[in-house]
């Protein structure tokens, strides 16, 4: 563990009966960064957060958060981390100040000091508007911001977030997104559990993959987007003669007669159209349509999910 990881664990191990929810993740997170952790309902991401939140014990392995020891060290480690997830903490008959002072004087924080956090952070999470509101008026949006708000009062270190934007509609997604990209702005490493691919893509510099108790794939987006081959053109023509010299002059079998439909491996550089276009121009053959398919995380979650674990080396 050096000054610039935040978080690292070797040999992480937990089972629940015969149940081996994780077993063996090894992980070093760069402070400052944000690292995401990416799979299905189940895969272990909770049973994650709960062992470096020390809320959960782990079986094996050693853990380090903020420089500390979440087994020997269990309180120091709280002191530097925040938690938040899909089950918000906050107090529903609270004001959304009130919400913010109670968390303050949990951490005896003196009066002044807690006001002016809790000033800070409405304005930054924007509840200003709704601050004197019980939280029981909040949309889910709000909901998650001022519980977002709430872990964020003892300055943390690190933050948890457990699948934060789940069961939130697309604008208040959107706008939680925005909040988590101002955090990381000021240097506070976060940890991001989700089942999103989308925000994981949007938010994350890093992900890793669980799947059957294991770290399946691990790098950044552009890194796992290329463990997945799958990016083409597709082609259609005007008729099934100039599909058939299409084919020809292109060497490619992938053709869909009924769609007149032409599928050529590419990366999707201009380049590589280009010189597609001019090889059918040249051939007098019409392209009626096309279309450039790069592929999306949505392909490499199902890759890597879709059968038994096998670990995937990651792209470097
Ligand atoms: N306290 C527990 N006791 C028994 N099984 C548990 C417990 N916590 C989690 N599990 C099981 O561990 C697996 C992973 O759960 P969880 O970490 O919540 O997954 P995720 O957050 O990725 O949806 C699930 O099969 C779940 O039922
Ligand atoms: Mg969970």
């Amino acid at each position: 563990m050096t000054s610039t990881t935040a978080i690292s664990l070797t040999g992480l191990g937990k089972s629940f009966g015969d149940q081996h929810v994780l077993a063996g993740i090894d992980l070093d997170i760069a402070r400052g960064s944000v690292f995401s952790l990416l799979g299905p309902n189940g895969a272990g991401k909770t049973t994650m957060v709960r062992i470096l939140a020390t809320l959960t014990a782990p079986d094996t392995g050693t853990i380090h958060v903020a420089g500390h020891d979440v087994v020997r060290d269990p309180d120091r480690v709280r002191a530097a981390i925040g938690v938040t997830g899909q089950y918000a903490a906050l107090d529903k008959v609270l004001t959304g100040t009130e919400n913010l002072h109670m968390v303050g004087r949990l951490l005896h924080l003196g009066r002044s000091e807690m006001r002016r956090r809790t000033t800070e952070l409405l304005e930054r999470f924007d509840i200003v508007a709704a601050a004197n509101r019980p939280a029981s008026t909040y949309s889910g949006g709000m909901r998650r911001r001022l519980d977002l708000a709430m872990s964020l009062m003892s300055r943390p270190e690190v933050v948890f977030l457990d699948e934060p934007t789940t069961g939130l509609d697309p604008r208040s997604r959107r706008e939680l997104w925005q909040v988590i990209r101002e955090l990381v702005g000021d240097g506070v490493t976060v940890f991001l559990t989700t089942q999103y691919l989308e925000e994981a893509d949007q938010l994350a510099d890093r992900i890793a993959v669980l799947h059957d108790g294991r770290i399946v794939a691990d790098g950044t987006p552009a890194e796992l987007k290329q463990l997945t081959p799958g990016g083409h053109i597709l082609f259609r023509f005007a008729d099934r003669a100039d599909l058939a010299a299409a084919a020809r002059a292109t060497g490619s079998p992938a053709t869909d007669p009924d769609d007149l439909t032409l599928q050529i491996p590419s990366d999707g550089h201009v380049t590589h159209l280009k010189h597609l276009l001019d090889e059918f121009a040249g051939s007098n053959i019409t392209v009626e349509q096309l279309s450039v398919h790069t592929p999306d995380l949505d392909d490499v979650f199902f890759a890597l999910t879709s059968h038994p674990a096998e670990p995937v080396p990651a792209a470097s």
